[in-house]
């Protein structure tokens, strides 16, 4: 993250108007010296959003939303800090100054000048495609896909001429040096000449959330050209692949708004689906969809995800590939099925909008598609069960453990096998036991964690928080170590002395606990729903605790060392957990 000076954050502070900042976003009315809209934050008739002209804050009396202009962009528009920042001064006219040593490339040029450039560069190559004769045979090209003018105006997408020099004089005249050109990513050394990178190609530029060039994807036109299909910018301190999707700049609202993303290959697709109004779709830039890409659509709030790969081989095994990621971290997944030649673009341009709606609409759950990709259907016994076994590790691998244990179920009784056969085949009691030893493991500590985070965050009622901990928790059902002994830690604390802050919690934890009281403090949640989100969290460690003992009988009965009667005790307590699904605790008299 960027670091910005203290005088230039006062300065924007001091020049950033809410009420216009959030009126170009949202419908405000005025009345008086306030101004009103429907919040945006929840669904209502009538509006209860307030923002009052001079002041700092907006508020909602209707969800009690409250927070200033960066706020507003990081939950509106889902910005990240920065993005806000950025945006706020370029609305503003301030040039932010950041930090020394800070976010300066190799030759000392800013982000912020560099995506200047960039943008430059890519007025040029729009220029040469639209107004010029050199740009005819790209402009064919596109018509003949059928992207038209205004399609090119709205992606701004642009051809970079194969007229020897024209590109480097160009450049020149604008007062961009050879130094410039190779940081932005737009020349490549080949032998001791720069040469332009994209010589020939039609351009599209690459934005990054906020709408500012950051690099561009380049295709040639004619079978004959050199290289490949596409080709990117190579990796710059604007660029990486890894972490970039295109089109989010267009899609962003959106997702935020929905929470839905839709995911697609290339980036022909994504233009033609945002065009089309599916303007919640990104595709990555010839690279696998992976971690990185699934922590931006996080940070935007995503929490179901549709795949629509191409039709053909590549594309399933590239849809079965992210979908195992996007299921191990817990979004739903689901899988559009298109025709073995068929890409969205293609079925767009020939079956119309509808049909593709209609197969967003037909779009199967990520285990019924992967079930299909596995064979799990297959006639043949020894096929099937090879193909149900492969399917259950790559499940029990996922990191949710409810998640894991709902979809092998699910797994068994669409497939018509016994559920115990595919919890059983590999590794997953190691697993459990490998990261119980192992405190650091994320996945496992993370409800720990958020118990621990909201005792310590419960400023508002800690009475109610701690009382619900004690109703509700067992201190042995921790998985992780530390978040144990600090649980205790606070529980102690509060008792003592009625209360707890961090000051006094910091200076009773030794290296280990102060570590983690560190981790904690900067996770970034919404505390407004702190009673909401601590419950949540409360049974979802009980029902972790109730699955583990589950889990222990069955194992128990299955080892096959009880007697007879000892097997009917456990099948009995068996039954009873089944069948006593983990509720919360309230205490008596305070109902909430
Ligand atoms: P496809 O080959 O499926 O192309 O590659 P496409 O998206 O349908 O493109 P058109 O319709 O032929 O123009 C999917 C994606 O893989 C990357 C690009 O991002 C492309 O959009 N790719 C493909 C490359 O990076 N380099 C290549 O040579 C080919
Ligand atoms: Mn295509």
């Amino acid at each position: 993250m960027a670091r910005y000076t203290k005088e230039s954050l006062e300065e924007l502070k001091s020049r950033v108007d809410l009420v216009d900042v959030i009126g170009s976003h949202i419908d405000l009315k005025r009345m008086g010296t306030a101004y009103k809209a429907l919040c945006p934050f929840h669904d209502e008739k009538s509006p209860s959003f307030v923002v009052q002209k001079g002041e700092s804050h907006y508020h909602c009396f209707g969800c009690s939303a409250h927070g200033d202009a960066i706020a507003f962009l990081m939950e509106h528009l889902g910005y990240s800090f920065t993005d806000a920042i950025e945006h706020l001064a370029e609305r503003s006219g301030i040039v932010m100054e950041q930090e020394k040593g800070d976010n300066a490339s190799k030759t000392g040029l800013s982000f912020s000048s560099m995506k200047e450039s960039l943008a430059q560069v890519s007025e040029f190559y729009h220029f040469i495609l639209l107004r010029t004769e050199a740009g005819k045979k790209a402009r064919a090209y596109l018509q003949a896909r059928g992207l038209g003018t205004e399609f090119i105006r709205f992606f701004q997408i642009g051809f970079s001429p194969d007229v020897p020099g024209l590109f480097s004089k160009a450049m020149q005249k604008m007062g961009m040096s050879e130094k410039t050109l190779k940081e932005l990513g737009v020349v490549s050394n080949a032998g001791s000449m720069n040469r332009d990178l994209f010589y020939g190609r039609i351009v599209f530029p690459v934005c990054d959330a906020m709408g500012r060039v950051v690099g561009f994807s380049a295709r040639k036109i004619e079978e004959s050209q050199m290289g490949g299909k596409y080709i990117n910018t190579p990796k710059t301190p604007l660029f990486t692949k890894s972490k970039l999707l295109f089109g989010l700049n267009y899609s962003r609202k959106k997702m935020v708004k929905t929470k839905k993303a839709l995911i697609v290959e290339g980036q022909i697709d994504a233009l033609t689906l945002i065009h089309a109004g599916f303007d919640y779709t990104v595709a990555t830039l010839g690279t696998a969809f992976g971690e990185q890409h699934i922590d931006e659509l996080v940070k935007l709030g995503v929490k179901e995800v549709i795949l629509a790969m191409d039709g053909d081989e590549a594309g399933r095994k590239a849809a079965l590939k992210s979908g195992d990621l996007l299921q191990s971290r817990g979004l739903v997944t689901l899988v559009c099925k298109l025709e073995e030649s068929e890409d969205p673009d293609t079925l767009i341009r020939l079956k119309g909008k509808d049909a593709f709606e209609k197969k967003i609409e037909e779009a199967e759950d990520f285990l019924s598609f992967a079930m299909e990709a596995y064979g799990v259907f297959a006639k043949e016994p020894a096929q099937k069960v090879q193909a149900a076994h492969s399917l259950a590790t790559l499940i029990r691998a996922w990191k949710d453990p409810i998640l894991v244990h709902e979809t092998l179920k699910a797994l068994a009784e669409k497939a018509h096998l016994p559920l115990h056969l595919l919890q059983e085949v590999a590794p997953r009691r190691l697993q459990v036991i490998k990261s119980l030893s192992n405190p650091d493991s994320p996945s496992v500590s993370a409800v720990d964690e958020d118990i621990v985070y909201w005792l310590i965050h419960s400023s508002m009622r800690p009475a109610f928080f701690f009382e619900m901990a004690e109703l509700n928790i067992e201190k042995e059902a921790f998985q992780d170590v530390h978040c144990q002994r600090l649980f205790e830690l606070c529980v102690m604390l509060f008792k003592e002395k009625g209360s707890l802050d961090l000051i006094t919690l910091c200076s009773e934890a030794d290296d280990e606990i102060s570590l983690l009281i560190d981790k904690l403090s900067k996770k970034r949640v919404n505390r407004d729903k702190a009673k909401v989100l601590y419950e949540k969290a409360l049974l979802k460690f009980k029902e972790r605790a109730w699955l583990k003992e589950r889990e222990a009988i069955k194992l128990k009965i299955q080892s096959g060392a009880c007697s007879d009667e000892e097997v009917l005790e456990l099948v009995r307590a068996f039954d009873k957990i089944k069948n006593s699904l983990p509720k919360l605790v309230f205490p008596e008299l305070s109902m909430p």
